[in-house]
C-alpha cells in the first residue's frame, strides 16, 4: 500500500486525477471503477480540464460506477447517474454506451445486482477502482458488518450514511433507504485501487482502515489485503494516523 499525504483537498484531487490520467494514457480502453460523493468532484474537474487541454482521450474508456440509490431514476438529479453526467460524462468524449451504473429503477433487486456483477466480470473487472470512504469506514455502500466476499448487492443504508447524505436532499425523509453497490468482493477484484480521503471528519475512519484490525466492522480495512492500493489523503484526514 502506498500512502500519499497531501496538503489539502485541491492537492488530493490533482494527485488522484494524475493517477487516473496515467491509467488512461497507459491503457486507453481502461475499465475505470468510479465513485460519487463530495470527495471525487475535484478529481473529475481536473480530468475535464486536462481533456479540454487535449491531454486526455476518453473515447475508448469504459466506466463501471460503484453504486446507485434504489428507486431513483437516471434523470433524477439525486441519482448517481445524473451526478456522473454532471461532473464528468457530459464534459469528455466518453461514449454513453461505455458508462455503466446499476439501474436504480430495475424492478427486481436480485436481477439488477446479478446483471451488474455479470457485466463487470464480462468486462474483465476494473483496471483501476476509485474509492471514497464513509465516516463509518464504508466503501461503496458496503456498511459495517457486510461480508468481505459479497458481490454486487442491495443494501439498507446505515443511519449514519443517511445522516451524512441528507445534505444533498431537501428533506431527510427524501434520502433513499436502500442502494445497489458493488460488493467488497467485487471491489477487491479490481487490479488497482485508489482510495481518497479529505477532511477531519474522515480521520477516525482512515485511522481504523490503515492501522486498526482488519474487520468487516470497518469495511475499508479490507483494502490492506489488496496487492495494489494507493491512498491519497490530505493532512486533516491523516491527522490520527501515526505511521
Ligand atoms: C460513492 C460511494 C461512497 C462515498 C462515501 C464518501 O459512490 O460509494 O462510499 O465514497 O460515502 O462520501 P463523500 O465523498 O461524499 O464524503
Amino acid at each position: 500500500m502506498w500512502i500519499y499525504k497531501v496538503k489539502d483537498y485541491q492537492e488530493m484531487s490533482r494527485r488522484a486525477a494524475a493517477l487516473l490520467s496515467a491509467q488512461i494514457i497507459a491503457k486507453p480502453d481502461s475499465i475505470l471503477g468510479l465513485a460519487t460523493g463530495s470527495t471525487p468532484v475535484g478529481t473529475y474537474e481536473y480530468l475535464v480540464s486536462w481533456y479540454q487541454a487535449g491531454v486526455l482521450d476518453f473515447s475508448e474508456v469504459r466506466v463501471v460506477n460503484l453504486d446507485e440509490y434504489r428507486g431513483i431514476s437516471r434523470d433524477d438529479e439525486q441519482s448517481y447517474y445524473y451526478f456522473m453526467k454532471k461532473h464528468l460524462f457530459d464534459h469528455v468524449n466518453i461514449r454513453p454506451e461505455n458508462t455503466h451504473i446499476p439501474d436504480g429503477c430495475g424492478s427486481y433487486a436480485e436481477a439488477v445486482t446479478q446483471a451488474y456483477e455479470t457485466l463487470i466480470r464480462l468486462l474483465g473487472g476494473a483496471d483501476l477502482q476509485l474509492l471514497g470512504i464513509g465516516r463509518n469506514g464504508h466503501i461503496g455502500f458496503n456498511e459495517p458488518g457486510d461480508s468481505f466476499t459479497e458481490t454486487c448487492h442491495c443494501v439498507a443504508l446505515a443511519k449514519s450514511t443517511i445522516e451524512a447524505n441528507k445534505r444533498f436532499f431537501t428533506r431527510e425523509e427524501d434520502v433513499p433507504r436502500e442502494a445497489y453497490t458493488m460488493g467488497i468482493g467485487t471491489i477487491m477484484r479490481a487490479k488497482k485501487i485508489v482510495l481518497l480521503a479529505s477532511g477531519e471528519d474522515k480521520a477516525e475512519a482512515l485511522r481504523g482502515a490503515l492501522e486498526g484490525p482488519i474487520t468487516s466492522w470497518l469495511p475499508a480495512s479490507v483494502l490492506r489485503l489488496h496487492h495494489d492500493v494507493t491512498v491519497v489523503a490530505d493532512e486533516a484526514a491523516l491527522s490520527l494516523v501515526n505511521g
